[in-house]
């Protein structure tokens, strides 16, 4: 083993970096979005199905890779699966980059949310304030947008400069408890209001007259995107395990916790919706929009405790951002360290400066440079930002996940994979079998159907 790629100091500190990774803007932002647009219940039992059948097994597929060979993404598919696979690895760097740089720039709306909602705390939520066009005019604003934007890469910078122990899993280490307690607080609070049965019923019990076939390949995008698969980010993860400690536990622990919170938002959101009459019929159009438009009001209108919850709500979007845009970064760097050679603390500033650049560009696509924000690549996703979205979700996860789980699946040898999957801390609850049949036939097979419903102009992002 190259003793220089550095190690997570514990399980603990490597489940809490994963699970950083996973929680995030997907969980927060993009699920109690998509579980509203295809009516609750029904979508929500898909999604975990998807969850356990797909997700789970990638998430080990990609964690045995990291840990067997120790090498970032590139180097782990060409050594565990052969040569050519190498450019798998490298579709799932550029998948990072490109995601990093959209992801980062509603990170840092939650930076400036915090102070906003400080002021309103302390000098109450002004009576004319129309959250729409504040947000709007946000959007526009390009200089405020790219000052957000760096200050928040800049932090992402700063955890991965100092490496695997010192940076990401310092940062996981903290963040992740204090996220839990708010949320936790976030959801007593939603629980004690009188939206909160309605919540409740409209999560968990299914309605199978309103699901189509399109709410089941979304609902699998989504469990994509939650878990951070599909890139190599659990390769590279995975690659920092050692040699001796199960994987198969700290995927299913990382699998329950990235989903439970993604729950926990859909019902805290929900409660807050339910609760506040006409506010149903407000609430669609855009995801952007339940967390800085709708929320910020309702925080000091109707939550109990909303004046204190309302600034923790904003740590919260931005610690659980900034744990996955330090993964994300992380796979980009990690690559540039193993195959270019340089040391991390340049290999970060030089991918955290390329990233950046990108960043600009999608940053000043909102509406304050009409050049970049009209353009139509694809159809009805307008400007840099909703084209990388669209492209980054839609095209390069899917693939890169569906190339993992036939590289894992068929062309790793029965044995190599049984070897890394089974010793003598395999949890009693894993079957080897019905992990390789998931992984050989379901995942493929859901994620084709996924890939094909994309060319056929589906649209997950
Ligand atoms: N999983 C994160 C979220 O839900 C986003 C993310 C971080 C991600 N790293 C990733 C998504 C790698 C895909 C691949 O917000």
């Amino acid at each position: 083993m190259n003793q220089s790629r550095g190690n997570w100091s514990s399980n603990l500190g490597f489940i809490l970096a994963a699970t950083g990774s996973a929680i995030g803007l997907g969980n927060l932002w993009k699920f109690p979005f998509i579980t509203w647009e295809n009516d609750g219940g029904a979508f929500v039992l898909i999604y975990l199905i998807c969850i356990a059948a797909v997700g789970l097994p990638i998430m080990m597929g990609e964690l045995l890779i990291g840990r067997k060979t120790q090498k970032s993404p590139v180097g782990a598919l060409r050594e565990a699966i052969g040569p050519i696979w190498g450019w798998v690895g490298a579709w799932g760097v550029i998948a990072g980059f490109v995601i990093l740089s959209y992801y980062a720039i509603v990170a840092g709306w939650s930076l400036l949310y915090f102070t906003k909602a400080v002021g309103w705390s302390l000098q109450g939520f002004p009576d004319v304030l129309d959250a729409g066009s504040a947000f709007g005019e946000l959007a526009g604003n390009g200089s405020k947008q790219l000052i957000l934007t760096g200050l928040f890469l800049g932090m992402t910078v700063g955890a991965v400069y100092f490496g695997v122990h010192n940076g990401i899993e310092r940062v996981a280490r903290i963040s992740l408890p204090i996220l839990f307690v708010i949320l936790l607080l976030l959801l007593l609070s939603a629980l004690s209001m009188s939206g909160s049965r309605d919540a409740l019923t409209f999560i968990f019990r299914p309605n199978f007259s309103e699901l189509d076939s399109g709410s089941v390949l979304m609902a699998l995008g989504q469990a994509f995107f939650s878990l951070s698969l599909g890139m190599g980010a659990m390769i590279t993860y995975g690659s920092y395990v050692a040699r001796n400690r199960s994987i198969v536990n700290a995927a299913g622990v990382i699998v329950i916790l990235d989903t439970l919170i993604a729950l926990s938002a859909a019902i805290i959101m929900f409660s807050v919706i339910f609760t506040v009459p006409g506010m149903t019929e407000q609430v669609e159009g855009s995801a952007v929009g339940m967390l800085f438009i709708a929320l910020p009001e309702l925080f000091y209108d109707v939550v109990p405790f909303g004046r204190f919850l309302g600034p923790l709500f904003y740590v919260l979007v931005a610690l659980a951002a900034l744990t996955s845009t330090i993964s994300l970064l992380e796979v980009v760097v990690s690559y540039v360290i193993d195959e270019v050679k340089i040391s991390r603390p340049r290999a970060t500033i030089v991918s955290g400066g390329l990233t950046f650049v990108l960043s600009i560009l999608a940053a000043l696509s909102l509406g304050a440079v009409p050049a970049l924000s009209n353009f139509e690549f694809f159809a009805g996703k307008p400007g840099v930002f909703n084209t990388l979205d669209h492209f980054a979700a839609n095209w390069m996860l899917p693939t890169g996940g569906l190339l993992v789980t036939l590289g894992v699946g068929w062309f790793m040898s029965r044995q190599s994979t049984e070897s890394e999957l089974i010793d003598e801390n395999t949890p009693s609850w894993f079957d080897y079998r019905l992990w390789r049949f998931c992984i050989r036939y379901i995942a493929p097979v859901a994620v084709t159907a996924i890939v094909i419903s994309v060319i056929l102009g589906h649209d997950f992002s």
